[in-house]
């Protein structure tokens, strides 16, 4: 098996969204933000938001997949899609708002076809996205900005073989040549912040979503660029 990683071809979006949905079926956040009850949860609505957002992400994101160069049928094995770093006197450009208007068009248009949300809890998606703007406006203190990890993600039962490192190291090393930090938040404690400070990332505080009753903690991590040898 031969490992390529290269930037997302549109032609690889269902594989793309096929590999997230594999990988975070027992991720702790999808558990907690979705309703994942037999009846409640429904796969192809959750297909069709990921669809757009990775369409979002081919113009907008560094988006890459792991692919096996043996394998005809090109299936995606990994993906990691991380937003580029802004600094603190950077503005959006126009396409970038065109493109978040179309993908908020794209989102209110499932709505409508799938007549629901698929199970997603938009209480606690919301609740989410309000730790998330604390917890980074704490964090990210340098105006250079981070390459934030927003996924990454390899097919199970080929995880542990040196894949995600490769998706991870085609933007960590662009980091340190630019003397960039990077960030993630990981959903998961065990075995991911381990893998994660493998490859160079420190734990630098926990976020904490709550809501009747059920929790969910997050990992905020932070990895300095490391000078060239
Ligand atoms: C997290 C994930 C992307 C990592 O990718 P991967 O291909 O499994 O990781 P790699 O094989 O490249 O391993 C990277 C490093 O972590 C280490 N590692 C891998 N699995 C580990 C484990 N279970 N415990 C401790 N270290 C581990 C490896 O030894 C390697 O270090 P080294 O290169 O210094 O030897 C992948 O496991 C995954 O998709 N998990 C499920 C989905 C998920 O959790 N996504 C992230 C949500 S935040």
């Amino acid at each position: 098996m031969g490992i390529v990683i290269r930037p997302i071809e549109a032609a690889d979006i269902p594989s793309v969204v096929e590999c997230i949905q594999l990988a975070f079926a027992d991720d702790p956040y999808h558990q907690w933000a979705f309703d994942t009850r037999p009846g409640k949860f429904n796969k192809e609505r959750n297909f069709a938001s990921l669809k757009a957002k990775c369409e979002w992400g081919v113009q907008n994101a560094l988006f890459y997949v792991a692919k096996d160069t043996d394998d005809r049928d090109g299936k995606v094995l990994g993906v990691s899609m991380w937003m580029k770093p802004r600094s603190a006197t950077e503005k959006q450009t126009w396409n970038e708002w065109l493109d978040e208007y179309i993908l908020w068009f794209k989102q209110g248009w499932n709505l409508v076809r799938f007549q629901g949300r698929g199970g997603l809890n938009t209480k606690r998606y919301w609740i989410w996205k309000h730790e998330q703007a604390i917890a980074q406006s704490d964090i990210w203190t340098d105006p250079e900005g981070y390459y934030f990890c927003n996924i990454v993600t390899v097919r199970p039962g080929i995880q542990g073989k040196g894949i995600g490192r490769q998706l991870f190291e085609i933007v960590t090393s662009k980091a340190d040549e630019e003397g960039r930090k990077c960030y993630l938040e990981s959903s998961k404690e065990t075995p991911n912040i381990a893998i994660y400070e493998k490859m160079g990332f420190k734990l630098v505080r926990n976020m904490v979503c709550e809501e009747g009753g059920d929790k969910c903690d997050l990992f905020c991590m932070i990895r300095e660029p490391r000078p060239k040898p």
